[in-house]
């Protein structure tokens, strides 16, 4: 099995987690390949269809369970699975052999992340109660369609009427009153299907149903951005009118897999959308990805389609994400809110002492029913000063709950929640208020889930919390006075982000490709965002991430489409870009003098209001230099005056600061720094442009053509320093447009992948993460065994940390010594047996990956028993896949293997 760290994933940071929920390191992760599932497509020049290939399969012999069938104008394939077969790749190698069928790969499973520990800057208290509800709809002055210009477009009318826009995600609470209440024509969520079921795991087949409800969140969030309505609290989506598609893909599980984003992708293409948003994605920094693939298709065939960057900014340079990498797809980054608002329900409290109500704050979660009533509050702690007394393995509850609200610290950072609840329940109460530091940016949860005796929990501030406790230990008992929350609009306040807003968020992922196409291409706002959440989880939320991002931007395309008419997908991109501001770096907490890098911000923060009055319109959206080796000498644009004046634009430049990819010391790796990679950027040197003018005077209707060329920065090349800045036009009707440009100051066919110099790219084994000594003696389990037998061995583990991405990564077996009998073949100048299973691998991100290695080869044969090496070949960017040089090569020690007859391990 292959796997690699991280997995395609809802574009979320969710700031909550329990230490219980927190995912496996990345030694444990699961495979990111469905086994025994693989997705065809049809040769483009016969005309078959699912029916007639799996009838062909039955002719052949081959036992294959259809999955997902996908006639569409745009794609035609299938995918199937071929269960425990045995030697499936023979299998798989009869398929690829049929004349219809074009290609065949493995479906990769796309997890619902569980990223934890990114907090926004928040607003450091709750207001005492009751607060301002400091948000209303007319005008518009919900932040960020501010930022925007959105809101000028809303005061002008223009809602995206007669839009429709489809959204890829876990489907909408359309029974919301803020998107419509109802599914299906005529209402706001107006088309769509779920192509998978609730119970659907990546692992099972999906059953498509009628009803694409939404059972996690991501996307009734993702929708209420686009296109919610307002109701209290007030506020709307981007195009409140447009008319939305849901083609939900992930199961209440989380999971989804390439079959099933093709899927859906084509359907919302054959049901008329003219926008397709997706806020998902994975590591890549390729665009062969085949979801990546059959979006682009969409794109070329008329139809814009915006996908979330990812949220790796912490990952460094050069981590753009798949299926956002597709030629054509607009990647979206996100900008940090410029306040930060908190949701909150008012109560009070008071003592036994001082019985005069005190007003407070509070944030519901789910479920959230506790009666209207007072409630005595107890101390789980007892008074305890040690909050952490409740990670004693020995915790436990002695007193009685019953009729009283459990009080919880939460950022002791240890426990279970499912222990806690578990223990709360026992003593007698089904009512939870935690106490903490990050109220208001931790996501929503369902207790239920960890325990059914649960009624009602939520969270107030620790200042809150320890004043509580201070009462209480001194003797003077406190109650609050509650009331069932569905009973009480919400309110909503908005703390400035003094840190970092309007700048592009900190977490938003950084590009360019590895083939240095401009990632990402526009940003918008998505840190902090409050948006619409399926009723029984709240109704309102506030989340982050460039999934939050991503839907505004199909939104500001529909009110483009709306006010403009109809436009290709480059028109649009290309006056996104034109019109959107270039933001200054900042990096979470202080803002710097030069423009942040367009691998991390591309085009800068769209400005909607601008993009729909855009009167020169320009033909491209960026300009990619490429690297030294394929160094664009001369770069032209064309500009078109849309308007009904002559306008003259004055032509200049400016420059971003340059990032360097690799750390000073010279090591290959990106560097770490406390919460990722170091981002090392400097001013020291930007490149030189020429233009062909400075000027240009541009009569109503007519178009005039610029040259651009560039002069590398004196920068060192080994470091790998990605360049950028803006060919600015400033025109006399006082438009001011920009033009992305980037380009890497080296030769990309330089940049170390195998990082030999930290010995990153080795044989390892099940039971420990070190390399094996030479020579060390593998007892592989019988080639029968089922998965839980497996791990029971201490098999080999070839792994690798790689400093930079492949498209072609191999990973054969050769024998250890030149006596060796073995039946080999020459591949790429190496005698090997074969590849281990799974290998090569395409378009590899940079990254730890391991693979758990059975013996078993790609052939779908097992290797015999003998000495061997691994021999790990990686093809260098822009390098001949068939050229033998083009590869890095590392050897593994040599290392033997026998397998075990029985199924007992050793
Ligand atoms: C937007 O939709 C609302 C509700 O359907 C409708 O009343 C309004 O006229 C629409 N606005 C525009 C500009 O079409
Ligand atoms: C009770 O209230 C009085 C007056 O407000 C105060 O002086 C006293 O310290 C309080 N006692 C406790 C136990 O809080
Ligand atoms: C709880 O209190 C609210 C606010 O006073 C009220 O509207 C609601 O009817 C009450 N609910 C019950 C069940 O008494
Ligand atoms: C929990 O209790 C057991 C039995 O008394 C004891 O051996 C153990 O050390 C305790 N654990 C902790 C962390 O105190
Ligand atoms: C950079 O050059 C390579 C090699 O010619 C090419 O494959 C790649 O597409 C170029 N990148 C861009 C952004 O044009
Ligand atoms: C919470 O989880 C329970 C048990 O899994 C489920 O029955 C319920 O529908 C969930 N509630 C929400 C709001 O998702
Ligand atoms: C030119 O455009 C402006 C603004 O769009 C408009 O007010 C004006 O009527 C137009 N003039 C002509 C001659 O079309
Ligand atoms: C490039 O920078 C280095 C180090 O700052 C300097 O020594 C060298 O003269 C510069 N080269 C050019 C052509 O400016």
């Amino acid at each position: 099995m292959f796997s690699q760290i991280g997995g395609a994933r809802l574009l979320t940071l969710s700031a909550f987690l329990l230490p219980s929920t927190l995912a496996a390191g990345a030694w444990n992760s699961s495979s990111s390949v469905v086994p025994g599932r693989y997705l065809v497509e049809f040769e483009d020049s016969t005309d078959a269809t699912s029916h007639i290939f799996f009838s062909s399969l039955s002719e052949n012999a081959i036992a294959a369970t259809p999955v997902v069938t996908l006639d569409y104008s745009l794609f035609k394939g299938a995918s199937f699975d071929l269960g425990d077969v045995g030697n499936e790749k023979a299998h798989v190698q009869k398929i690829l052999s049929l004349p219809s069928v074009k290609s065949i790969q493995p479906v990769r499973a796309y997890s619902l992340s569980e990223t934890s520990g990114y907090t926004v800057n928040q607003g450091s208290v709750l207001p005492p109660a009751p607060g301002p509800n400091s948000l209303t709809s007319t005008p518009d002055t919900f932040s960020p369609h501010v930022m925007t210009g959105v809101d000028k477009l809303h005061d002008e009318g223009h809602f995206g009427t007669g839009i429709k826009v489809a959204i890829v995600d876990t489907g909408i609470d359309y029974t919301h009153p803020a998107l419509g209440g109802c599914f299906g024509e005529g209402c706001k969520i107006g088309f769509g299907k779920d192509l998978v079921g609730n119970d659907f795991t990546g692992a099972n087949t999906p059953v498509p149903g009628d009803d694409p409800m939404d059972c996690s969140g991501h996307g009734t969030h993702v929708a209420g951005i686009l296109a919610a309505d307002s109701v209290a609290p007030q506020f709307t989506g981007v195009a409140p009118n447009v008319t939305v598609g849901i083609y939900r893909v992930f199961g209440c599980s989380g999971i989804t897999t390439t079959d099933v984003l093709v899927q859906a992708f084509m359907e919302a293409y054959e049901a008329g959308a003219q926008v397709i948003t997706a806020s998902l994605g994975d590591a890549s920094g390729w665009s062969e990805e085949p979801s990546a693939v059959a979006l682009s298709r969409i794109v070329e065939a008329g139809v814009p389609c915006t996908i979330a960057a990812g949220n790796d900014g912490d990952i460094g340079v050069f981590y753009a994400e798949a299926p956002a990498t597709g030629h054509g797809i607009t990647a979206v980054a996100s900008v940090d809110n410029i306040v930060t608002p908190v949701l909150f329900k008012n109560a009070s409290w008071s003592t036994e002492n001082d019985t005069t109500p005190v007003p407070f704050t509070w944030v519901p979660f789910a479920p959230a029913n506790i009666p209207n009533g007072t409630y005595l509050l107890h101390d789980i702690v007892n008074g305890s000063a040690d909050t952490f007394i409740i990670c004693n393995e020995n915790f436990t509850i002695t007193d009685d709950l019953t009729g009283k609200v459990a009080l919880v610290p939460l950022d002791s950072g240890c426990t279970s929640g499912a222990g806690i609840l578990d223990m709360v329940v026992a003593a007698g109460t089904k009512y939870v208020l935690w106490y903490s530091s990050r109220v208001g940016t931790i996501q929503s949860i369902n207790a239920t889930t960890w325990n059914t005796g649960i009624e009602s929990i939520g969270m107030v501030t620790d200042d809150l919390g320890e004043e509580w406790l201070k009462m209480i230990a001194a003797g003077d008992p406190v109650s609050v006075h509650m009331i069932t929350p569905k009973y009480l609009d919400y309110y909503v306040v908005n703390t400035p982000n003094a840190d970092s807003g309007g700048y592009v968020s900190h977490f938003s992922s950084w590009g360019p490709t590895f083939e240095v196409d401009v990632r990402p291409q526009v940003a918008a706002p998505g840190g902090s965002i409050l948006s619409t959440y399926p009723l029984d989880l709240g109704a309102y939320y506030i989340d982050t991430g460039t999934s939050m991002a991503t839907p505004f931007v199909a939104g500001a395309m529909a009110l483009i489409l709306e006010a403009r008419g109809k436009l290709d997908p480059a028109t649009i991109k290309s006056i996104l870009s034109a019109t959107a501001t270039p933001k200054l770096y900042n990096d979470g907490q202080s803002t710097y003098s030069y423009l942040a890098p367009v691998a991390q911000q591309g085009a800068g923060l769209v400005n909607v209001y601008d993009a729909v009055n855009a009167v020169g319109v320009l033909n491209i959206s960026s300009i990619s230099f490429n690297d030294t080796a394929h160094f664009t000498n001369y770069a032209a644009f064309e500009i078109q005056n849309t308007g009904n004046e002559t306008v003259t634009y004055t032509i200049d430049y400016v420059s971003t600061g340059s990032v360097y990819t690799l750390p000073a010391s010279g090591d290959p790796m990106p560097s770490e720094g406390g919460d990722g990679v170091a981002l090392d950027i400097t001013t020291a040197s930007s490149a030189t442009l020429t233009l062909t003018s400075d000027t240009v005077t541009i009569e109503a209707g007519k178009s005039a053509s610029i040259g651009v060329s560039a002069t590398l920065p004196n920068l060192t090349a080994s470091r790998i320093p990605v360049y950028g800045g803006y060919v600015t036009l400033n025109g006399t009707n006082n438009e001011y447009l920009t033009l992305p440009y980037m380009g890497v100051a080296s030769n990309l066919y330089d940049a170390v992948i195998f990082d030999t110099a930290d010995n990153l790219t080795y044989v390892s084994r099940y039971f420990s993460f070190d390399a094996v000594p030479s020579g060390y003696a593998f007892t592989l389990p019988p080639q029968n065994s089922t998965d839980e037998e497996k791990e029971l061995y201490d098999f080999p583990v070839p792994v690798s940390t790689d400093a930079f991405g492949t498209r072609v990564l191999r990973l054969d077996l050769a024998p250890a010594y030149s006596n060796s009998t073995v039946n080999t073949t020459e591949v790429l100048g190496e005698k090997i047996v074969g590849s281990v299973s799974a290998f090569p691998a395409i378009a590899q991100p940079r990254g730890q990956w391991h693979a758990f290695w059975y013996g078993d080869l790609s052939d779908g044969t097992f290797a015999p028993p003998g000495d061997y090496v691994f021999l790990f070949r990686a093809l260098k960017v822009f390098g001949n896949e068939s050229a033998a040089e083009d590869y890095e090569t590392v050897w593994s020690n040599p290392f033997s293997i026998i397998y075990n007859t029985t199924t007992t391990a050793s």
